[in-house]
């Protein structure tokens, strides 16, 4: 996609449109990684339940995944359930799944119209029947498209990522000594995909919660306080051009020594 392409769906004296024209879209981040947090924290500001953060973060979910298609990014991962949230309360997680499911339904005509492919990473196997079946339905009609690929974190933990990934290559027979990094990533739930170059975080917690950890290695972190909720194409993009100012050195010494990196 482009910039023209962008350009045609937000409003042309909009900040959409400004920041929009600041990106560079041959440097775009390959995989962005977001952390939605903070439905909590929108709800009780406005002394509300905390499942109403939840039902409001779908509408941001909904853009992030649109605009991600729309500028162009290759593979866009969304941490939706840890293994850690079964610690909430019984009637939170429920809700969770309910508005998945909700989320599900209605945007899988977008997405085939869009030509995203949805996957899921995490481990299943601990959802509900009915949750994991429109899940797989989902991934099913989705599978052929060509388009971005929108992986949802559900269940994901990455220390059992880390540690399913070892039991695959344990029980595919490989001679310990053939095993290297690109090896073992491609025992990962994103074997075959790019690693994050970037990794959004909302909500101002300055933690990785346990996303993605081998795949994080050399990601840019762009951390904002706006609460999920509250997230939008804008935020979006503040995030890809503070990226696209980043100098990444990946140990090595900086190829721009006068630059300061934000
Ligand atoms: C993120 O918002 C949603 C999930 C983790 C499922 P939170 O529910 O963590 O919101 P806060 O952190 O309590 O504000
Ligand atoms: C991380 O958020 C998990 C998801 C966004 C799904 P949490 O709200 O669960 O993380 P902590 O508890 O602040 O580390
Ligand atoms: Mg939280």
């Amino acid at each position: 996609m482009s910039l023209s392409d962008l350009l045609t769906h937000v409003a042309p004296d909009s900040p959409e449109a400004a920041l929009a024209r600041q990106v560079d879209f041959a440097r775009l981040p390959k995989h962005v990684a977001v952390i939605m947090d903070g439905n909590g924290r929108w709800a009780a500001e406005r002394h509300l339940p905390r499942v109403e953060g939840h039902r409001a973060g779908i509408e941001s979910v909904r853009d992030t995944v649109e605009s991600s298609a729309r500028i162009g990014i290759g593979v866009l991962t969304l941490y939706a359930f840890s293994v850690e949230n079964w610690k909430r309360p019984e009637t939170e997680v429920m809700a969770l799944m309910g508005l998945l499911r909700q989320y599900l339904r209605s945007e899988l005509k977008t997405l085939l119209k869009n030509n995203i492919r949805f996957t899921v990473i995490g481990q299943p196997d601990r959802l509900s029947r009915e949750v994991r079946e429109e899940l797989q339905a989902a991934e099913a009609r989705t599978a052929g498209n060509t388009g971005m690929q929108f992986n949802i974190a559900l269940n994901y933990g990455g220390r059992a990522e880390i540690v399913d990934a070892a039991k695959r290559a344990i029980r595919s027979g490989l001679p310990a000594d053939a095993l290297d990094q690109e090896t073992f990533a491609s025992f990962l739930y994103t074997a075959g995909q790019p690693d994050p170059d970037l990794m959004i975080r909302t909500s101002g917690e300055m933690r990785v919660s346990n996303f993605l950890l081998w795949q994080i290695a050399y990601a840019e972190i762009w951390v904002t306080e706006t609460r999920w909720p509250d997230f939008r194409c804008r935020h979006l993009l503040e995030a890809i051009i503070s990226f696209q100012k980043r100098d990444r050195r990946y140990g090595a010494v900086s190829s721009h020594p006068a630059t300061v990196s934000r």
